[in-house]
């Protein structure tokens, strides 16, 4: 979970403690989920499974619409708070938030359409033929450009508040021949608006030079570097004139 380790070890404890059980709402019980919430009308089925989602492409109406359903465990009767539930539903909606932050800055994320609970729905990116492609398993014609472009992005990106926390050639898409960011299930709010500002700049900050180094290292196969030491610095230095760095409190 991010920015809280605390709940996390709780839920290992629980789970530990046998308090908590790790069995998974049936496929069909999370499709009638996703209808009986209204987010879609037909669920085609699922693009990927990943560690704590499930990502489905699902059609409302005639259009196509993609719907992450963060994975629930159910709590068992002895004893214990629903907190997985609760967490879960919390994931997808700041998720839901950073997403709805980044693009109405005109960053390239999903439109997101609608959180209910642990389910979250958002632009479809992809085509009739299949989803767009991570940016991991694309060979670029044009490395170069594509990539300043990325850099451009993330910078906007900060700018709108928002660094991604877990940036990655497996958490970019790549749609209409430009980058796509999705997964801000990780990501930290670096507006004015969020925790103690000095403590979630230090995350960001390390959350930045670790997406920047990651990217980094998909960027070597075409002999591109990407200077996380200048960039990152710089990202900061321009979030602090907008007043959070030199926050120091009310
Ligand atoms: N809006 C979307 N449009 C098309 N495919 C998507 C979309 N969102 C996610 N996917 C697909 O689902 C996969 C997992 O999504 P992601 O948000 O990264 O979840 P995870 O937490 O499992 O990594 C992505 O790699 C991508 O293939
Ligand atoms: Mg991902």
């Amino acid at each position: 979970m991010p920015n809280d380790p605390y709940l996390d070890a709780s839920v290992r404890w629980r789970i530990r403690a046998g308090t908590l059980e790790t069995q998974e709402p049936s496929h069909g019980s999370v499709v009638d989920s996703i209808l009986s919430a209204g987010l879609a009308t037909e669920v085609v089925g699922p693009l990927s499974a990943g560690k704590e989602a499930t990502v489905f492409l699902a059609r409302l109406g005639d259009a196509p619409i993609a719907i992450k359903v963060y994975r629930l465990f159910r709590t068992s009767h002895r004893g214990g708070r629903p907190t997985k539930v609760d967490m879960m539903a919390w994931i997808a909606a700041h998720e839901f938030e950073l997403l709805r932050q980044a693009w109405k800055a005109g960053v390239r994320v999903p439109t997101p359409a609608r959180r209910v609970e642990n389910m979250l729905a958002m632009r479809y990116l992809g085509d009739a033929d299949g989803p767009a492609p991570r940016l991991q398993d694309v060979r670029l014609d044009e490395p170069a450009p594509f990539l300043e472009e990325l850099l451009g992005s993330v910078e906007a990106l900060a700018r709108a508040g928002v660094v991604h926390g877990d940036l990655s050639a497996f958490n970019v898409l790549v749609h209409d021949g430009h980058a796509w960011f999705i997964d801000f299930s990780d990501g930290i709010r670096v507006d004015r608006f969020g925790g103690v500002p000095w403590r979630r700049l230090t995350v960001a900050s390390d959350a930045l030079r670790h997406g920047l180094r990651a990217l980094g290292g998909y960027f070597r196969r075409y002999g591109l570097t990407i200077e996380a030491e200048t960039i990152v610095p710089r990202i900061l230095r321009e979030l602090d004139r907008f007043g959070v760095l030199s926050a120091d409190g009310p």
